[in-house]
C-alpha cells in the first residue's frame, strides 16, 4: 500500500475535531510519554506514531478516520497497550488512535444481566462495578488490572477463568464499530441469540483493530459466584502435572481454573512480588486449581474428587488456601509470572495451544526442541484450556541468535502444536511478531478468504497496517 506522508495542515484539521489538547506530536508532549504510544508488552519494541489522536467518542473517531481515509493515512488504534504480539506498534507510524477517553460504563441492565460500555474501560474496573450488583464478568487476562476491554475484544483474550466460562468472545453480544472508511455501525443486536446474517460481532473480535474501531461494546454477564476454594498441587515431574489436568475433567470436574506452572515461573513471580513461598528442591511445577460455584459444601466434595485424582500422580502436600489473603497472593503470584519474567530478561512470548490432553506432548515438544537450538524457557498457561506460554528468555543469547537463529525453533514449535491438533495462539493473537509464522496454521486458501474480507472493510489498507498476514 502506499501511504501519503502525514501534513501540518491535515494534524489542524485533527485539532479542529479534537481540540489540541488531544493531538499529541513528539514536540508537543513529554519524550517518556510520547514514547510509550509506541510501545506495548510485546518484547522491547518501538515504533514513532507521527501524531495520536485521542477522541472521547464514535462520532470523533469516525470524524478522525474518515480524514485518514481521503489521506491515506495509516492508522493504529490503541488500548492500553499491554498485547503480547505487537497489535498496537505503529509500524508504519502514521496516526495512533488512543481509546483511553473512552472509557465510560454507559449502562449496567440488571434486568437483562446485560451491560454496554466503551472500549478503553479497564477489565477489573468493569468487573468490579458488576460485581456491585452481583453480576459476573469473567474474562481476566493477566493484566485486567490496567488493559482494556476494546483490547480484549480485539486480541481475543483469554485468562484463567476461560476454562469454565469461556474468553472474551464469549462474552460480546453486539458492537459498535467505525469502519475504515468512517461509517459508523452495529455489529449484532442485544440478544443471547442471533441467526440473522453473517456474524460480523464475532468477525470483529480477534481482528486486531485491522478492521475498524470499537467503540462501544454490549456484554452479557452471569451472576456473581459467591464461593470458591483455591489449591496449589507441588508436582515432582513437570509432565505429570501437565497430564494430571485432563485427569481432572474426566473425573467430572471442571475448574474455574486450572493453571499451570513450572518451577522457575512460580519461583521467579514469588521473588519478583516478594511472597515467600517454600518451594522443596525436588518440586518441578505446579497446578493451581480453583473451583467455584454457589454452594460452599458442593466445592468442598469436588475439591476430594480433585485431591483423588491428584493422588494417584507423585504430588506433594497440597496447600489449600484458606484465607482471601493467602488465595489472593496465590493469584497475584501466577498473573505476575510474565511481568517477572520480563523483569528479569527480554523474552518471546509463545502462546502455544493444544487439545488439553496433548499438553505434556506439547511440554516435552518445548524442552526438546530448547535443548537442541540452545535457549532456555519459562513455561506456564492456562493447562485447562492447553494453552502453554513458553517464554524464551534471552538470557545471553547473541543478536544473530536472538533476531535470526530463534525462527527454525519456533517454527518447529508452531508445527508441533498443529500436528497436536491445536494452533499458534490462543489468546495473544498474531499481530506483528506471529506475522512470519501464521502460514503454518492457516493455509494459503483460508488466508486468501482473510484478505477478502479485510480488502472489503478497508479498500486502501489504512486500518492496523502491516498486522496478521
Ligand atoms: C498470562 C498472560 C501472559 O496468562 O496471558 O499471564
Ligand atoms: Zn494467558
Amino acid at each position: 500500500m502506499e501511504y501519503q506522508v502525514l501534513t501540518p495542515a491535515l494534524i489542524a484539521q485533527f485539532e479542529a475535531v479534537l481540540g489540541e489538547a488531544h493531538v499529541l506530536t513528539a514536540q508537543r508532549v513529554d519524550a517518556e510519554v510520547y514514547a510509550d504510544y509506541g510501545r506495548d508488552h510485546t518484547e522491547d519494541l518501538h515504533f514513532a506514531p507521527d501524531v495520536v489522536v485521542r477522541p472521547a467518542n464514535a462520532e470523533e473517531v469516525s470524524q478522525i478516520v474518515r480524514l485518514c481515509y481521503e489521506h491515506r493515512i495509516p492508522v493504529t488504534p490503541r488500548g492500553a497497550g499491554t498485547g503480547l504480539s505487537g497489535g498496537a506498534l505503529p509500524i508504519h507510524h502514521g496516526v495512533v488512535l488512543s481509546t483511553e477517553r473512552l472509557n465510560r460504563i454507559i449502562e449496567i441492565d440488571e434486568r437483562n444481566l446485560q451491560a454496554t460500555v466503551e472500549p478503553g474501560v479497564v477489565t477489573e474496573v468493569f468487573q468490579n462495578a458488576v460485581k456491585e450488583v452481583g453480576l459476573f464478568y469473567p474474562p481476566d487476562p493477566a493484566s485486567k488490572g490496567s488493559c482494556f476491554l476494546g483490547g480484549n475484544l480485539s486480541e481475543s483474550s483469554g485468562g484463567p477463568k476461560a476454562v469454565k466460562y469461556g474468553v472474551t468472545k464469549d462474552y460480546v453480544l453486539n458492537m459498535q464499530v467505525v469502519l475504515p472508511t468512517g461509517d459508523i455501525i452495529w455489529t449484532g443486536a442485544n440478544t443471547l441469540k442471533n441467526a440473522t446474517g453473517y456474524n460480523l460481532t464475532q468477525l470483529m473480535i480477534g481482528s486486531e483493530g485491522t478492521l475498524g474501531i470499537i467503540t462501544r461494546i454490549v456484554f452479557k454477564l452471569l451472576p456473581y459466584p459467591q464461593q470458591n476454594i483455591l489449591l496449589l498441587a507441588p508436582f515432582r515431574d513437570e509432565n505429570e502435572a501437565a497430564a494430571a489436568v485432563s485427569a481432572i475433567f474426566r473425573a467430572g470436574i471442571v475448574p474455574s481454573g486450572l493453571e499451570f506452572m513450572e518451577r522457575e515461573a512460580i519461583e521467579w513471580s514469588s521473588r519478583y512480588l516478594n511472597i515467600p513461598l517454600s518451594l522443596p528442591a525436588d518440586i518441578r511445577a505446579h497446578l493451581l486449581i480453583e473451583l467455584d460455584g454457589q454452594d460452599l459444601d458442593q466445592l468442598y466434595k469436588e475439591a476430594e474428587a480433585v485431591y483423588a485424582v491428584l493422588e494417584s500422580y507423585n504430588v506433594d502436600e497440597i496447600l489449600l488456601a484458606d484465607t482471601a489473603g493467602q488465595k489472593d497472593d496465590l493469584w497475584r503470584i501466577r498473573r505476575n509470572i510474565g511481568n517477572a519474567v520480563r523483569y528479569n530478561s527480554v523474552y518471546k512470548e509463545e502462546d502455544t495451544v493444544v487439545p488439553r490432553a496433548e499438553l505434556a506432548t506439547l511440554l516435552k515438544g518445548v524442552k526438546e526442541i530448547g535443548s537442541r537450538y540452545g535457549f532456555n524457557s519459562v513455561c506456564y498457561g492456562h493447562a485447562g484450556d492447553g494453552n502453554l506460554h513458553v517464554n524464551i528468555i534471552r538470557g545471553d543469547l547473541d543478536d544473530d541468535m536472538w533476531h535470526h537463529g530463534l525462527q527454525e525453533p519456533i517454527k518447529e514449535l508452531f508445527r508441533l502444536c498443529v500436528s497436536l491438533g491445536g494452533t499458534i495462539s490462543g489468546e495473544h493473537g498474531i499481530g506483528l511478531v506471529q506475522k512470519p509464522y501464521i502460514g503454518i496454521a492457516i493455509g494459503e486458501v483460508q488466508l486468501n478468504l482473510m484478505r477478502g474480507i479485510k480488502q472489503v472493510f478497508d479498500p486502501r489498507g489504512i486500518m492496523n497496517p502491516g498486522k496478521i498476514f
